[in-house]
């Protein structure tokens, strides 16, 4: 029987496995991870991230072929395959610091599957890691083998917040690396074997070890560059009285450059986007590319001023202040249908609220008062020229308030940022919470979500990301 143990339970690992167990019921999948908080809530009814589908699949299978441990070397040391799933941010101090990925974790969890085996193992990278990893992690690995034979592979996982279970259901492909060898090649065809259960062969792709590496740094470096060329056309099309929608539409119907991720937003975030750009960006330094590391370094700038861009803009319609009023944020997440604020642009843009002495009311549909604290807490890494942000005081934290309810947040408030594009956002009542709130009342939607005209029709003064300005704004002093 094929024992599968995942090491590490986060948004990856855990929504991966299941779908594995759930598809190869002849597979046993244990994922484990030492944060015994993570792996209780695993095994709850109250799973630790909230993603459309999950509760199905971990109820189907918890229990039958699929465990949540924190026994993390008994796990490893009873498994043939070994995912490691562990998180790999960027170092933030000495060498590389604030581009360099940090293997920390993943070291440590080399060196523990090092010491606890006993029989051979395939080893599979799953976090993002930078590319040649895998011959740091071989060297781990063999340099205290007791005769154990260790394969890595590389099997980079592209699912996407918010729509995992689907990703994982019917992914565009399943890409797993490995050495050129006879062993490297049966280590791939074992890993094959799994995704074949329910993924099409030809969805399947099989490379060397540093395409695989590689190709997941692209893949994200592409699509936050996609972001990142809309975005700055959207600034364009404010200026000009262009149209973002329409531009993107008729941009995105050339069939070389197809139709998707090209909504203009207050800036991408999540995770993975910016701390892919900077570890390339980095491996380009090293390399000694320093002009292709300045063209990947534009995305993140780019992503930067689009969102002190919508800052400036909120601050300079409100006749230059927002000190002292009250500013509803409606979303926090960095994306609808995820809980997860990692790198959201609603941290930036709160910060800078703030900076200028706003009271915020914030209410997201999945995301705690908790969290909410402990990001707009959390100091910005500056990793190249610094946002320019106040740093906060901490007063500023009882400028804060979260809630359960759009309609609370809105209250009493001189203008609403609209900076998560949950579907429940398109069907507020936009006339109750106009009658509610201060005259002139000010909308700033940061996804392009809200009907505008319509908008316009029952009195708010609206912004739009990269829409042709309302008459009052077009008055305003510019914005930068
Ligand atoms: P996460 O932070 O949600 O989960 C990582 C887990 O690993 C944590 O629960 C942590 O406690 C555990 N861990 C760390 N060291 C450990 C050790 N030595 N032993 C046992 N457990 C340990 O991270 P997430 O988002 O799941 O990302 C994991 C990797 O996957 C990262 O490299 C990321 O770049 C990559 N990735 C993330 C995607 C996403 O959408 N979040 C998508 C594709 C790849």
């Amino acid at each position: 029987m094929v024992k599968i143990c995942c090491i590490g339970a986060g948004y990856v690992g855990g929504p991966t496995m299941a779908v594995i167990a759930l598809k190869s019921p002849a597979v046993e999948v244990v994922v484990v991870d030492i944060s015994v908080a993570r792996i209780n809530a695993w095994n709850s009814d109250q799973l630790p991230i909230y993603e459309p589908g999950l509760d199905d699949v971990v109820k189907q299978c918890r229990g039958r072929n699929l465990f949540f441990s924190t026994d993390v070397e008994k796990h490893v040391c009873e498994a043939n395959i070994i995912f490691v799933s562990v998180n790999t941010p960027t170092k933030t101090r000495g060498l590389g610091a604030g581009k360099a990925a940090d293997l920390t974790y993943w070291e440590s969890a080399a060196r523990m599957i090092a010491d606890v085996s006993k029989s051979d193992k395939i080893v599979v990278e799953k976090s993002t890691v930078p590319v040649k990893t895998a011959e740091a992690i071989e060297k781990i690995l063999t340099h205290n083998s007791k005769g154990i034979n260790y394969q890595i592979l590389s099997n980079p996982e592209f699912l996407a917040e918010g729509t995992a279970i689907q990703d994982l259901f019917k992914p565009d492909r399943v890409l797993i690396g490995g050495r050129e060898t006879p062993e490297g090649r049966k280590a791939v065809q074992a890993l094959k074997d799994v995704y074949a259960q329910w993924v099409p062969e030809e969805r399947i792709l099989t490379t060397n070890l540093w395409s695989a590496e590689l190709s997941k740094l692209a893949a994200n470096a592409f699509l936050a560059q996609r972001i990142s060329s809309v975005n700055a056309i959207s600034a364009l099309c404010e200026a000009t009285g262009a149209n973002i929608t329409e531009v993107a539409y008729s941009v995105g119907k050339d069939s070389r450059i197809g139709p998707k991720f090209l909504n203009a937003s207050v800036g991408f975030g999540g995770s993975c986007f910016q701390k892919d750009i900077l570890n390339l960006v980095y491996i380009c330094e090293c390399n000694g590319l320093s002009e292709v590391a300045n063209y990947w370094k534009q995305v993140i700038k780019i992503n930067d001023y689009q969102k002190s861009r919508f800052v400036n803009r909120v601050v300079s319609s409100m006749f230059n202040t927002v000190s002292g009023k009250k500013i509803a944020v409606l979303g926090f997440a960095f994306k609808k249908d995820t809980g997860d604020t990692r790198e959201t642009p609603a941290i930036d843009v709160c910060k800078g609220l703030l900076g200028d002495k706003a009271t915020i009311s914030i209410y997201d549909p999945q995301v705690t008062e908790d969290q909410i604290q402990r990001d707009l807490a959390m100091n910005k890494f500056d990793w190249d020229h610094p946002i320019h942000l106040q740093p906060l005081s901490p007063t500023a934290f009882t400028q804060v308030a979260v809630t359960w309810d759009a309609y609370e947040a809105t209250k009493g408030a001189h203008g609403v940022c609209i900076l998560t594009e949950w579907d429940e956002f398109k069907d507020l009542d936009f006339q109750k919470i106009y009658d509610s709130m201060h005259k002139p009342a000010f909308l700033f939607d940061g996804r392009n979500v809200v009907d505008v005209e319509k908008l316009r029709a029952i009195g708010f003064i609206v912004y739009a990301i990269g829409k042709p300005l309302d008459p009052w704004l077009k008055d305003m002093p510019a914005v930068a």
